[in-house]
């Protein structure tokens, strides 16, 4: 596979950190529901070499997907990492033994989660950790992310962590951690159909800061709309890459990284930057939002 355009390239603020805007979310490596080992690890190895090979640059992650699972094939593929790629992991849960995802911000476990970040891609310090907050579709209002923040800017001075994002997050939590330290980007759920950050995302582009959407496919419940199926079969092209190429239209500042098990499905995905989409194509896309209100 030739070297894609992948939606041109990014530079994180005050970084030295350039990467393509079409990047990879990991956590589809893990087995169903995030827990213990994929059904087929050969793929998933393939679909991260696949991935490189096409000049993806950025690959998120998480010691808790699996837990551990996700981070050890990813060595395993990829180490000694290319140079330019950028790892980004995040900080802030654990799993139980049935596969429970338990919010947990205590020090201990904030720390623990870095080092075990490190271990399992075999790493001397992350590139950047996401502070994750604690809801998923909605950020949970009451969550305080100042002694959070402090843990890992105590993290990026004793050099674990070379540089901090947010997640799971609202205005108010972006603005309490970046008093604390630079915030060098914000990864909250966000696709055609939920876009309850719209007003977000572009103050973040104003300030230079990447949103990085998680679920830009719908996540564990695939984005299905009639409006998206007539738009693809105008442009020759699948939903999902059509769901792709309107956020990397959205904003500037929107990098992408879908999740997949499927060298198939990734190889699809990374040519949704080709994608172009008409006035009229985005004006039916827009229109989706309205659809998943009803
Ligand atoms: N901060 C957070 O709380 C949080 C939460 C969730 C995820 N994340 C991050 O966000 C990344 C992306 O999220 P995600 O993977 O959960 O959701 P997603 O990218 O919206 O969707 C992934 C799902 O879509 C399927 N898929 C991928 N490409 C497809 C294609 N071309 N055609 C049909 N189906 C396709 C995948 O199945 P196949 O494997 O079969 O392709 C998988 O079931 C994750 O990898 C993770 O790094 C962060």
């Amino acid at each position: 596979m030739a070297t894609q355009n992948l939606g041109g390239r990014y530079t994180f603020p005050g970084t030295e950190l350039t990467v393509h805007r079409m990047g990879y979310g990991a956590m589809q490596l893990a087995g169903p529901h995030v827990f213990g080992p994929p059904k087929d690890r050969a793929e998933c190895i393939r679909v991260l070499h696949r991935a490189i090979e096409a000049g993806v640059d950025h690959i998120d992650t998480s010691d808790f997907y699996g837990p551990h699972v996700t981070n050890q094939i990813i060595k395993e593929a990829l180490h000694p990492y290319p140079k330019h790629l950028l790892i980004v992991s995040k900080i802030g849960a654990t799993r139980g033994p049935k596969g429970e995802w338990n919010q947990d911000h205590s020090r201990e476990t904030l720390i623990s989660g870095v080092h075990d970040n490190l271990r399992n891609l075999g790493l001397d310090a992350i590139d950047i950790v996401n502070v994750r907050g604690t809801g998923l579709d909605k950020a949970n209002d009451k969550f305080d992310i100042r002694p959070s923040m402090e843990t890992a800017a105590q993290l990026q001075q004793q050099g674990l962590i070379k540089h901090i994002g947010v997640s799971n997050v609202n205005a108010k939590q972006i603005a309490d951690a970046q008093a604390i330290a630079p915030v060098v980007c914000v990864q909250n759920m966000y696709n055609l159909a939920n876009r309850a950050d719209d007003a977000l995302i572009d103050d973040l582009n104003k300030q230079g800061i990447p949103y990085v959407p998680f679920f830009p496919l719908g996540g564990f419940s695939p984005l299905q709309s009639g409006k998206l199926d007539e738009v693809a079969r105008s442009l020759d092209a699948t939903p999902m890459q059509v769901a792709l190429a309107w956020l990397l239209h959205r904003s500037p500042n929107i990098l992408l990284i879908p999740g997949t098990s499927s060298t198939g499905h990734l190889e699809e995905n990374l040519k949704a930057a080709e994608l172009e989409l008409s006035d009229e194509a985005l004006q039916k896309l827009d229109s989706i939002q309205d659809e998943a209100k009803k």
